[in-house]
């Protein structure tokens, strides 16, 4: 600690020794950036979402850069949840990190047996709730639209498994402090957000969608300052911490957040550009503190003047 700055943060019951993450479906399960980057000197890591069998995702193409950020249908590929437990577990328990597991499904009864699945598996510091998703039981429309489904979620999770429950919660619904409240009033730990923002891109010379799923979600820069609104929005609905992320490239951003009201924050799309960007954003924080006389990045969250 170069400064003396205290950078611990507590997560909703995760205890971080610093507050910067990395978001899931970005950073792989940790090993495949073993080489290079530390990967126990970050905060956490939230690993790609899982469900209870493994999932193929979408076909090809599933990404495309645009400006200021990148479109994504990866449709959640993933070994499922046993395949995470035996393969890709073990090396995050190693290397000393806590571990957030995102998790995903069709309906209430496959998120709540994941989580139980977790329950207790070495390493695993949390659960992060992807609502972003289509609920077959309701036509198919995304949890994370409706605040009931959201708030039935998360106590049907809850009833299933003792660990840290963090809802992912959509950025497209018209009131997010709506969405804040029924998930901490269900049992949730902690919140997450934003999720990417639906977006579509088409080839004009084909006239077809580029990506094979026709539609996908932007991350990026370009959603950065819509995610700073958003989080602002929930952390003065709730009293429980917000793990924000949505365009981080630097420590400018993460501090943005944190004044926001986050109390931690997640790397996403950077890591395809600079896997050391979580490593940077660290020092960025802890530089921030020492020049504006900070004791602890928690003197950061919701420092907001207005
Ligand atoms: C390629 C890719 C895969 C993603 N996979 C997941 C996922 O499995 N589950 C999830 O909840 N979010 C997923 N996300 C969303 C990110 O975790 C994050 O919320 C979003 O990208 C905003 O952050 P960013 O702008 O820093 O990337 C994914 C994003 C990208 C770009």
């Amino acid at each position: 600690m170069v400064n003396d700055i205290d950078l611990c943060v507590n997560l909703g019951g995760i205890a971080m020794k610093n507050p910067v993450a990395v978001a899931s479906g970005t950073f792989g399960y940790g090993c495949e950036y073993a080489g290079l980057v530390d990967v126990s000197r970050l905060g956490a890591v939230t690993v790609k979402g899982v469900r209870l069998q493994p999932w193929p995702g979408n076909p090809l193409p599933r990404h495309v850069e645009v400006p200021g950020g990148m479109v994504n249908a990866i449709g959640l590929q993933g070994p499922g949840v046993d395949g995470l437990i035996r393969d890709y577990l073990p090396f995050l328990h190693g290397a000393g990190v806590p571990v957030i597991v995102n998790v995903w499904g069709t309906s209430e009864e496959e998120y709540a047996e994941v989580a139980a699945r977790l329950d207790g598996v070495p390493g695993v510091a949390g659960i992060e709730l992807n609502v972003s998703c289509p609920n077959v039981k309701e036509g198919g429309h995304a949890f994370g639209t409706d605040p009931r489904i959201v708030a039935a979620l998360v106590a049907a999770v809850r009833r299933r498994t003792r660990l840290p429950l963090i809802p992912k919660l959509a950025p497209n619904v018209p009131a997010i402090a709506v969405f804040a409240r029924a998930a901490e009033e269900a049992g949730a730990d902690a919140l997450s957000l934003i999720n990417t923002i639906p977006a579509m891109v088409i080839d004009i010379e084909t006239r077809r969608p580029v990506l094979a799923n026709t539609v996908g979600g932007l991350s990026g820069p370009a959603i950065h300052p819509v995610a700073v609104k958003l989080v602002w929005e929930a952390s003065r609905a709730v009293r429980i911490p917000i793990l924000a992320m949505g365009g981080i490239t630097g420590p400018e951003q993460a501090i943005e957040f944190m004044i926001a009201g986050a109390a931690a924050v997640a790397v996403g799309t950077a890591n395809f550009i600079d896997p050391t960007t979580p490593l940077r954003v660290i020092a960025g924080i802890e530089a921030y503190c020492a020049r504006h006389g900070l004791p602890s990045a928690r003197a950061l969250t919701g420092s907001i003047r207005i």
